[in-house]
């Protein structure tokens, strides 16, 4: 079957057998292989992307189910404004040990602050209770998703803070951007 996936924002049109798994089809076909594969019973969420925006288990969808629709993976995570605060996160509180799982982990948590940008440590866990991590104990993995929130917030106010072109002159010019004695 001819199928088109878009994929971090690129459209890739291949054929392919209808039992092909979309984890396969983007490591295999399209070579993206930061969607890892860790088992063969849907527990590990290592494989874990994003599709049209929600987490999905890359193991449990056809390649096929993914026609004409959006894929994220990892690799598409970092935009040309730098690594994403989840990535950030990732480094600055040390989140990953072995980084098998940490693919699934930074895309369920990007979707997470998507949705709710000030998670409490209940609902980051409750959100990451599908994807297993066998290194970290998760208390850094919280940290990372903490730590992202967190600048992502702090990030937030500032841009909100700076005036916008056209908006409000400080009181201590004029219109045309001169001082005025007061
Ligand atoms: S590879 Fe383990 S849940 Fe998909
Ligand atoms: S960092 Fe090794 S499995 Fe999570």
């Amino acid at each position: 079957m001819e199928i088109t996936v878009t994929v971090n924002g690129q459209p890739y049109t291949r054929s392919v057998e209808p039992r092909l798994l979309l984890v396969h089809f983007l490591r295999d076909e399209l070579g993206l292989t930061g969607t890892h594969w860790g088992c063969d019973t849907s527990n590990c969420g290592a494989c874990v992307v994003l599709m049209d925006g929600a987490p999905v288990k890359s193991c449990t969808v056809l390649a096929v189910m993914a026609d004409r629709h959006d894929i994220r993976t990892v690799e598409g995570l970092e935009t040309s404004h730098g690594l994403d605060a989840v990535q950030e996160g990732f480094r600055a509180e040390h989140g990953l040990q072995c980084g098998f799982c940490t693919p699934g982990m930074m895309l369920t948590s990007r979707w997470l602050l998507d949705h709710n940008p000030t998670p409490s440590e209940d609902e980051i866990r409750e959100a990451l209770s599908g994807q297993l991590c066998r290194c970290t104990g998760y208390e850094n993995i919280v940290r990372s998703v903490r730590w992202a929130a967190e600048h992502e917030a702090a990030a937030t106010a500032v841009s909100d803070a700076i005036p916008e072109q056209g908006g409000p002159t400080p009181a201590h010019q004029n219109r045309s951007g001169s001082e005025v004695q007061t």
